[in-house]
């Protein structure tokens, strides 16, 4: 018996692929670190609509309800873009995050002294990179109503609504200040205050938030297209980002392609705390389902298993096993062990997805 459960939700494309590597990972410490999972499994995004017509059943939506932690693969494919908005993969993923109140989503983009030569900016730029973006989850233009295309005239006009609500914005700006008392103490907010009243709402919000609750951190606030142009040009000034849904969902691309490859790096969406005191709370890698390379072990899994470790972290309280995670992987990529997104010469040969799974388990012995 444990009293740790997980739902796996390896979806599409290289889903199931790094998923697989996961759940080894999960044994590992279950026979080594006394850590065991309840784990089961369901069905997500085109997998769950070729079985039952829908990308996310009632069924599998109570499952991930119960449980302490879902781990996510990836959810899409070219085989589903004709379908209705409605069943497309993406909205089974969208619904966990809203009926599960995931409204913080920590993307942390963190550059590994082996890549940092991979990045497309220059290493001075990049190397020790560690910054921590928050982007709000369950609100803004991505779930604001009225929202469709609709005729007008003799044209269709296409509707969506940006809309926070203030207790949107508090909540998701404690979640930065509280990271950032974890890490380096600085908070920067990003919006569109110049042009969107939603943006003047929520810098006057995170404003208030911080002045009453956590003055003792460093708060800046930016409009979100300089910030892109700072994330750019000096990545480094920033410990913690905050920003909303849309924003953040680009600017945390951005991030990650900073450090080289974004099948590097995991996210965890947060939301409130259940009766066991645990957070509701989904981990998946920040990367999409790849179509174009499933099935062909050239997957690259660090993402998904650093997403396990944030889950060590942030669902189980077991920060010491995370950070031996996340050594166990920092060792294999400094022994130069790559899967092929980390390869810059044709004649190198690339560790399969499998491979790579192996060489961190290795390192996780190596750790006892
Ligand atoms: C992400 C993705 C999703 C999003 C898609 C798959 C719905 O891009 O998690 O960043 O837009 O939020
Ligand atoms: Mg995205």
């Amino acid at each position: 018996m444990t009293d740790r459960t997980l739902l796996i939700l390896a979806g599409d494309g290289i889903g199931p692929e790094v998923m697989a590597e996961v759940r080894r990972i999960i044994g590992w410490f279950g026979e080594n670190r006394g850590l065991s999972f309840d784990v089961s499994e369901s069905l997500v995004g085109g997998a769950a609509y070729d079985a039952h017509g829908t990308p996310l059943t009632d069924e599998t939506m109570a499952m991930a309800q119960e449980v302490d932690a879902v781990l996510l693969g990836a959810v899409g494919g070219p085989k589903y873009d004709t379908l209705d908005f409605s069943l497309k993969p993406e909205r089974g993923l969208l619904r966990l995050r809203k009926e599960m109140d995931l409204y913080a989503n920590l993307r942390p983009a963190q550059c590994f002294d082996a890549l940092a030569d991979f990045s497309s900016l220059k290493p001075d730029v990049v190397s020790g990179l560690d910054i921590m973006i928050i982007r709000e989850l369950t609100s803004g233009v991505y779930f604001g109503e009225p929202r469709g295309i609709i005729n007008e005239g003799n044209e269709r006009v296409g509707i969506n609504t940006q809309r926070y609500t203030e207790s949107e914005i508090a909540r998701v700006a404690r979640s930065a200040f509280e990271m950032a008392r974890r890490r380096n103490n600085a908070v920067c907010s990003m919006e569109k205050a110049n042009v969107m009243e939603s943006g003047v709402l929520w810098r006057d919000v995170v404003q208030e938030v911080h002045d009453a609750e956590y003055p003792d951190v460093e708060l800046s606030h930016m409009y979100a297209d300089a910030g892109a142009m700072q994330l750019t040009r000096w990545p480094k000034q920033f410990d913690v980002i905050v920003t909303d849904n849309l924003f953040g969902d680009l600017l945390s691309d951005l991030a990650a392609m900073l450090t080289g490859s974004l099948g590097m790096l995991p996210s965890a969406s947060l939301g409130a705390p259940m009766a066991n005191g645990r957070p509701k709370a989904l981990y998946e890698p920040v990367h999409g389902s790849a179509p174009d390379i499933a099935g062909q072990g050239k997957a690259n899994p660090i993402a998904c298993i650093l997403s396990f470790a944030m889950a060590l972290r942030y669902s189980f309280d077991e920060g010491v096993e995370a950070a031996r995670l996340e050594a166990a992987v920092e060792n294999v990529l400094a022994q130069g062990i790559r899967t092929a997104d980390l390869l810059q010469s044709e004649g190198a040969s690339p560790a399969t997805t499998t491979e790579m799974g192996d060489a961190i388990l290795a390192a996780l012995d190596s750790s006892l």
